[in-house]
């Protein structure tokens, strides 16, 4: 299935505002955030205002444009930055204890291999480090969808465990469509 990036990140603008209510009850001092699948880094800047350091990974070097006028707009462009890459590039461009925290919100559910992803995105997550994935479920009736119970399968082959589960709306006439997990490496 093609997957249309601008239209998808378009559909989950509306998570934004409760993703970022159940993450920020995870950091408790500022942390180096990898956000994968950044796109036009409206996350990203929400982090960056509460003091967090935040790099952007997106393929799309248009989006990563957006993000950074985002940033500069909000006034934390020193605490944003953006690479033009793929996910599954992470361990090739990062150091193995470089961040605290690593983002994967509305990405998993596209990869081919869902484990090998998640196997990139923590490589460069420093031990005891916190990886969150967002990721619709069955009921959002999103073809990408995924069970919660097999992301939380994915976390845990590659030695992730489940701290916190929060089931989200999408929008408000549907409950539970998404599933926020935070997991610690
Ligand atoms: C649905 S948007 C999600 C954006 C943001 N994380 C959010 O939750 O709103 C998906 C993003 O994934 C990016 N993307 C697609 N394939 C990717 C990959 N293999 N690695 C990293 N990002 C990818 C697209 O360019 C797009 O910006």
């Amino acid at each position: 299935m093609t997957v249309d990036w601008v239209g998808a990140c378009r559909d989950w603008r509306g998570s934004h505002a409760s993703t970022e209510a159940t993450l920020v009850r995870h950091l408790d001092t500022p942390r180096r955030i990898l956000d994968a699948a950044g796109g036009t880094g409206r996350e990203a800047v929400r982090l960056a205002l509460r003091g967090h350091e935040v790099t952007v990974l997106d393929p799309a070097g248009a989006m990563l444009t957006t993000a950074m006028d985002h940033a500069d707009a909000a006034g934390v462009a020193d605490r944003v930055h953006v690479v033009q890459a793929m996910a599954e590039d992470a361990p090739d461009l990062f150091g193995t204890h470089d961040f605290d925290v690593v983002l994967c919100h509305n990405l998993l559910q596209y990869a081919q291999d869902r484990v090998a992803m998640l196997r990139a995105l923590v490589a460069p997550l420093r031990p005891g480090g916190l990886l969150s994935v967002l990721s619709p479920t069955p009921a959002s009736g999103d073809p990408f969808a995924c069970a919660a119970d097999e992301v939380v399968a994915d976390l845990a082959a590659v030695g992730a465990n489940v701290l916190a589960r929060y089931d989200l709306p999408r929008e408000s006439d549907q409950p539970a469509a998404l599933v926020h997990l935070i997991a610690r490496h």
